[in-house]
């Protein structure tokens, strides 16, 4: 089966990548001219860990092209990767997906195959695929459904800075079908996909399209809870939440993941699907009190610490603090709803001096920051600039931090994720972990 892929963004190179590199023929396509040309010479049109590697493992079968018509011609499935950004009412808009399946079903029309199949993969609104884009295809086109071509909502579940590993490996592969013979064709490529045997869900468009949704709201739900139990953990001495959330994990009607209990979450999907998730519900009058709270706590998360830090902070005549990660995670360049970023703008507002420093993050943080903060080039220019400094990711390179780094004496330490070893410090640092009660000098 040839296979081709429609956005070669984040999510759609690496998916292109890995359909490649596990023996298919994939053609990619973009209107982004420097995306296409990256990947023609081989190169990773965006940073994630373990895509460069794959793409050139896979570029024999890996090309792209500006143009939807090869796409049609080339290939029997095209996946739909293209932004689907967030409206002010919190429901995704489709005018990306509209624009491109437009041009597809064009193409479309002037093939003279009998049969393509198109499996949708960004994030959209409930009863988008069947309300509004399904009969685009048609009108476009001139086909009818499940003749001429066949439409399938494929959501994928994976986070930046794994997300090649999470493709290889989901737990589970997600399949809204207009019909079994379309259904069919993507669990096909899958089994040829994936490392792992992941639960395969096959139902109704729009089943689909509400799970993914629901999956997320369920997930920023476990984190919202769990962020709340650390800072109630914070006023109990001898609390501690790294033991109370393993504890939870182990219960199998519970299960572990995104139960830490640490900063709020971010990035390009969790916040928008739980609004999503709201605005979606909403539509149906129905209030998604459990999404509003979450929501409501993840907001409140970022206003937690930073009245911590400014409580550590005190009346020093040094109004500094070091932030350690401005990625929404680790292992990726992307700040959008970053918890980091968002401390960072609460504690300007607070004429606070930033000094600033990520693996990764840097350029995206320049581009959002400007001259308004300083740079540091390592972490130990940032213990070196300020004597208050924030962990805000599980970036490998934090979890290193010995009194080797430490300059000043006395160094406070703020460590949202618990990543370091306390035994590696000495007495100079004051070592603040997020969950577990500390004494704050006032
Ligand atoms: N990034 C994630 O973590 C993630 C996870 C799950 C789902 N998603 C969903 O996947 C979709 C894509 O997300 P992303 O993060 O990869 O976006 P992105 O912005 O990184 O990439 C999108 C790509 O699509 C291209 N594009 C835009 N319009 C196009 C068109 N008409 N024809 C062809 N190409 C077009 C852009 O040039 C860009 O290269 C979104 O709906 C998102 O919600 C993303």
């Amino acid at each position: 089966m040839h296979l081709s892929v429609v956005g070669l963004g984040k999510l759609g190179a690496c998916a292109a990548a890995c359909f490649a590199a596990k023996g298919f023929d994939v053609i990619g396509v973009d209107i982004d001219r420097e995306a296409v040309s990256a990947i023609n010479k081989g190169r990773a049109p965006i940073y994630e860990p373990r895509l460069q590697a794959l793409m050139e493992a896979a570029r024999p079968r890996l090309r792209a092209s500006q143009d939807y018509r090869d796409a049609i011609q080339e290939s029997d499935v095209s996946f739909l990767i293209v932004p689907t950004p967030s409206m002010d009412d919190g429901q995704f808009s489709s005018r990306f997906v509209e624009d491109a399946l437009g041009q597809l079903a064009a193409a479309l029309k002037e093939s003279s195959k009998d049969y393509h199949l198109l499996a949708l993969s960004s994030t959209v609104s409930p009863g988008t695929t069947d309300r509004t884009l399904i009969p685009l295809v048609e009108a476009v086109s001139g086909r009818r459904l499940n003749t001429g071509f066949g439409m399938c909502y494929n959501p994928e579940f994976i986070a930046l800075g794994t997300v090649i590993s999470d493709f290889l490996n989901p737990d589970l592969v997600l399949i809204g079908e207009s019909n079994d013979f379309a259904g069919e064709q993507l669990v096909k490529i899958y089994e040829g996909v994936c490392e792992n045997r992941p639960h395969v869900a096959r139902m109704s468009i729009v089943s689909a399209e509400v799970a993914k949704l629901s999956i997320n709201a369920y997930v920023t739900m476990k984190i919202s809870f769990a962020n709340t139990l650390a800072t109630i953990c914070e006023a109990i001495p001898g609390a501690d939440i790294d033991a109370i959330t393993t504890a939870l994990g182990a219960d199998r009607r519970i299960a572990p993941h995104y139960l830490k209990g640490g900063l709020s979450y971010g990035g390009p999907c969790f916040p928008r699907d739980n609004r999503a998730f709201v605005a979606f519900a909403r539509e149906h009058q129905q209030d998604a009190v459990l999404a509003k709270a979450t929501d409501a706590v993840n907001q409140t998360q970022v206003a937690h610490i930073v009245t911590k830090i400014l409580g550590y902070l005190g009346s020093r005549t040094d109004r500094s603090v070091a932030v350690l990660g401005l990625a929404y995670k680790a292992n990726t360049p992307v700040i959008e709803e970053s918890a980091g970023v968002r401390i960072v703008e609460a504690l300007l507002k607070e004429d606070v001096a930033i000094v600033a420093y990520d693996p990764i993050a840097l350029d995206s943080a320049r581009e959002r920051f400007g001259d308004k903060i300083r740079y540091a080039s390592s972490m130990r220019e940032c213990f070196a600039r300020s004597s208050l400094c924030v962990i805000t990711t599980t970036a490998d390179q934090f979890r290193t931090i010995s009194a080797a780094d430490i300059v000043h004496n006395p160094t406070t330490i703020v460590d949202c994720w618990r990543i370091l070893r306390p035994a590696l410090l000495d007495d100079r640092v004051q070592y603040v972990a997020l969950g577990k009660s500390t004494v704050c000098p006032q």
